[in-house]
Order: structure tokens, then C-alpha cells, then sequence
């Protein structure tokens, strides 16, 4: 016993002593996956690296079949982001495996995350940071790099692994994807899994406190963290978006409303219940009547466009059913000729759409972001979004201290139709005024905003040393 006790203190001094200093390391065991969470991962690192040019990078990666050459030249094609290649190294992970979610069909949430904690023990073992930098959401990774190496140890999170809502669920014994019916309905397993849940959010939340600085992604992940860490310290850094080409688009609405008295609206994103298709087209067929009766002259049209990017293959067939599904609501409705699909459409296709759209519109309920809201915001296209989630919370918000529109947020159909009116009651120069708000507000969501907003909360781990 005294033994083993002597031998991890030896294991432990030996791993501080490796630590180097001027080295910063990014927990990214997914570094070549291409999603919204790489280009965060590569936008940071980039940044960082004109910032602090004397530090050197590290990304522990599972990635064992691709060479460092190929990661960042798929940095750059995929993103369009330059990283300093002399600046930075890969470590590579072999036991990336253990953290695949197909491994567990059972407690896969505390599997998963301890798993996690074993891939940074690798990590670890095998380079050993000043700062280490958790993107990707293994919580477990704070602890190990923090208590066993000593280095100081930051946290951007996309996504709470457990939250409060979760264990309310339980709690109050709903059923729900997560929560199944006969869970919800036993006495003893809703009661087991009540303190499974307590147990590993207790966990959770000892992880986040070993965090010297936190970062999330949006205000809904900022609510969730805070309660479930218990900080109150998590900086708010959106992820970068592309909105510049957005910001690029001539719009010629106006021209359409007046020449050809054409109000069209377009709806952006994949063909998936949750977006709620369906209240689009009730909403639509509102004000189709509404026209016939004020203005028997003005036809409206709803441009459907969705799936256009990744489109796997996977998701077209769930969305041709949808499509087929909502088709046939559209004609129930008798206004089938006032819809257009424009599914799977190349992204220059999606650009020409949006350039001659007068209204976006977006239905989902409870959406954690909505980069399509911000799309529609940037194209000049007066956005009405639901009122709730992450366009409510983040997006369709006046700048601070100004009192000017920059869009509608609805939350029923009879809110969404009023709202149209609205907009179809200003005059030429008030939805101008809406428009320039609104391409000047998404800014926040730029990639210069990133990078400043990224530097800002990431200083308070490097200063210390500088
Ligand atoms: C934060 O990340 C989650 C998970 O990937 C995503 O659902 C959400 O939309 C993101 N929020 C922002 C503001 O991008």
C-alpha cells in the first residue's frame, strides 16, 4: 500500500517536472472532424498565435491517420483559416476509441465523460502544457491537466453534458427522449436514476470549478453553465460566423414589391419537424387572405430553402418525407402555387434567393442559436424569428442603447401574421432603417468580434505568466 501510495507521488512529480512552459495545449480529440466546432477551435488558435506569437501550440488529436500537413490544409480549405505551421504541433491520442458514444448503450453520459477523463490522462502522459484548453466538452480533461500536471487550465463549452433541466425532468417524471416511459413510470428507477443524475452533476460540477476561465458559446449555454457549475464567471464568446458573404448581398426586394408586387419570404434550414414547416405555411396562408381582402394586387410567396449545406444523404430522405408531408399540407391549404421548394440548392442558388427576399422567417421554438437567423439578418431580408432561444436571447437584439428595430420575434401564428402586416405597413424608408440595424448588429457575430471576445476571457490564464 505504501508502496503504490509512493510510487504515484513519484509518477505525479515526474509529470510536473515534464510540464513546459511557454506551451499551450488544446484538448480537441476531434481536431479534423470540419464542424462548427473546428472552425471555433482553429479561429481561436489562430488568433492566439498573432497574439502570443512566443508561445507554442498543441492540439491532442485523435486523428492518428492524418498528418499535421493534411489537418491544416484542411483548416484552410474547409475554413479558410491560416495557421503558423511552425507554431504548432499535434500529439496524438490512441485511446480515442474509449470515448465513442456507440460503446455504451447504458449510462453512456458518466461513460463517456469518464472516458474522456482517460484520454487526458493520456494527454497527459504524454505532453504536459503550461495552459491546457478544453474545446470540445471533456470535462474531466480540467481536472487532470489541472491537479495532476499543474497547468492552468481553461474551458469553452458549446454544450452542457448534464443540466438542471435534465434532472427537473426526472424529477417531476416526464417522458422524454432521454427519459424513457418506464423510467418515468417507476417509483425505485426514477428515484436511481434521480441520483445518478445528483451524482454526476456533482461531478460535473467539481470538474468546471477546477476551470480558471470559461467560455460558451451563446447566452442559453450561459444559463445552463451557470447553474450547473455554480459560477458566475463564463464569458459569452459566439462562435465566429461567416456573415461577410451575407453582408455582400444586393437586395432587390423592394424592387420586386414595387414592380411586381411580389412580397416573398424565405425560410432557411433543414426540413426537420422541430423548425415547424407547418406554421410557415399557416402563417403564409393568413396573409395570402389578408392580401386578397387590403390588397387584391400584391401576391405572396414562401421560398422553402433547406438542407443546402452537408447534405447527407441520411438527412435527404428524412426531408423528402417532410417535404412530402408539408406538400400536401400546403395544397390542404390551397396555396400550393405560393410555395417554392428550393431543397438541396447550391449555396449560390441560396445567396440569389435571399437577395430577393423581403421577409426571413423562422418558426423554431427554443432554438439554442439560429445561424440561419443570423444569415437572414446579414442578407438585408427583415427577419422574424421565434421568441425564444438563442434569437431572442442573442441575435434579434437592438445594438446597446439604441432604440432601433433590427426585426420581429413572434411566437404564435396570430403574432407571426401580425407582425407581417407590420412590416408590409412601413414605408420603403423605415424597413431600410430595420435593415441597416440589422446587417450593422450581427456583427457581433463576425470573426473579428471572435477574436476579440476570445482574447479578452483567455487573457486571464496567460497574463499570469507574461
Ligand atoms: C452552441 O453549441 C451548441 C452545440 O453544438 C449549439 O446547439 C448551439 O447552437 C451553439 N450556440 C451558438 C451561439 O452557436
Amino acid at each position: 500500500m505504501l508502496y503504490m501510495i509512493l510510487l504515484l507521488l513519484v509518477i505525479l512529480a515526474l509529470l510536473r517536472l515534464r510540464r513546459k512552459s511557454g506551451t499551450i495545449g488544446f484538448f480537441h480529440p476531434y481536431c479534423n472532424a470540419g464542424g462548427g466546432g473546428e472552425r471555433v477551435l482553429w479561429c481561436a488558435i489562430r488568433t492566439m498565435q498573432k497574439k502570443w506569437p512566443n508561445y507554442h501550440y498543441v492540439v491532442f488529436s485523435g486523428d492518428r491517420d492524418a498528418s499535421k500537413e493534411e489537418i491544416l490544409m484542411k483548416a484552410r480549405q474547409r475554413f479558410g483559416i491560416e495557421l503558423e505551421p511552425n507554431n504548432i504541433d499535434f500529439v496524438k491520442l490512441r485511446l480515442r476509441r474509449l470515448v465513442e458514444a456507440d460503446l455504451y448503450p447504458r449510462f453512456t453520459m458518466i461513460c463517456q465523460t469518464l472516458a474522456g477523463g482517460i484520454l487526458a490522462l493520456e494527454a497527459l502522459w504524454k505532453f504536459n502544457p503550461e495552459i491546457m484548453i478544453d474545446s470540445m466538452g471533456y470535462p474531466l480533461s480540467l481536472p487532470t491537466f489541472k491537479l495532476l500536471g499543474g497547468s492552468r487550465v481553461a474551458a469553452y463549452v458549446h454544450y452542457p453534458t448534464i443540466s438542471v433541466d435534465m434532472i427537473d425532468l426526472v424529477e417531476r417524471r416526464e417522458a422524454t427522449y432521454n427519459n424513457k416511459d418506464i423510467i418515468a413510470q417507476s417509483n425505485i428507477l426514477s428515484i436511481l436514476k434521480l441520483h445518478y443524475y445528483r451524482a454526476f452533476a456533482f461531478i460535473y460540477r467539481l470538474a468546471g470549478k477546477c476551470a480558471d476561465a470559461v467560455m460558451v458559446n451563446g447566452s442559453w449555454t450561459l444559463n445552463h453553465i451557470s447553474s450547473i457549475w455554480r459560477r458566475s464567471d463564463a464569458s459569452v464568446v459566439f462562435p465566429p460566423c461567416d456573415v461577410s458573404t451575407f453582408l455582400a448581398i444586393q437586395q432587390t426586394a423592394e424592387d420586386s414589391l414595387e414592380s411586381s408586387k411580389i412580397v416573398k419570404l424565405i425560410s432557411i434550414g433543414q426540413i426537420r419537424p422541430e423548425k415547424d414547416h407547418k406554421l410557415q405555411l399557416q402563417v403564409l396562408h393568413d396573409i395570402i387572405k389578408w392580401l386578397q381582402e387590403k390588397r387584391p394586387d400584391t401576391r405572396a410567396q414562401l421560398t422553402i430553402a433547406g438542407g443546402c449545406r452537408n447534405a447527407e444523404d441520411k438527412q435527404r430522405v428524412q426531408q423528402l418525407q417532410a417535404r412530402l408531408y408539408s406538400i400536401d399540407y400546403a395544397s390542404e391549404l390551397g396555396i400550393a402555387d405560393n410555395v417554392k421548394w428550393s431543397l438541396n440548392v447550391p449555396y449560390e442558388e441560396l445567396l440569389a434567393e435571399f437577395s430577393d427576399s423581403l421577409i426571413s422567417i423562422h418558426t423554431m421554438w427554443n432554438e439554442h442559436f439560429g445561424i440561419s437567423v443570423v444569415e437572414g439578418m446579414a442578407a438585408g431580408a427583415i427577419m422574424l424569428a421565434h421568441d425564444s432561444g438563442g434569437p431572442q436571447m442573442d441575435i434579434v437584439l437592438s445594438e446597446k442603447g439604441s432604440k432601433q428595430s433590427v426585426g420581429y420575434l413572434a411566437a404564435n401564428r396570430e403574432e407571426y401574421v401580425h407582425a407581417i402586416r407590420n412590416i408590409l405597413g412601413h414605408t420603403r424608408q423605415e424597413r431600410d432603417r430595420i435593415r441597416a440595424a440589422a446587417r450593422k448588429a450581427v456583427g457581433r457575430f463576425s470573426e473579428e468580434q471572435f477574436d476579440k471576445k476570445w482574447t479578452e476571457a483567455i487573457r486571464k490564464v496567460i497574463d499570469r505568466t507574461a
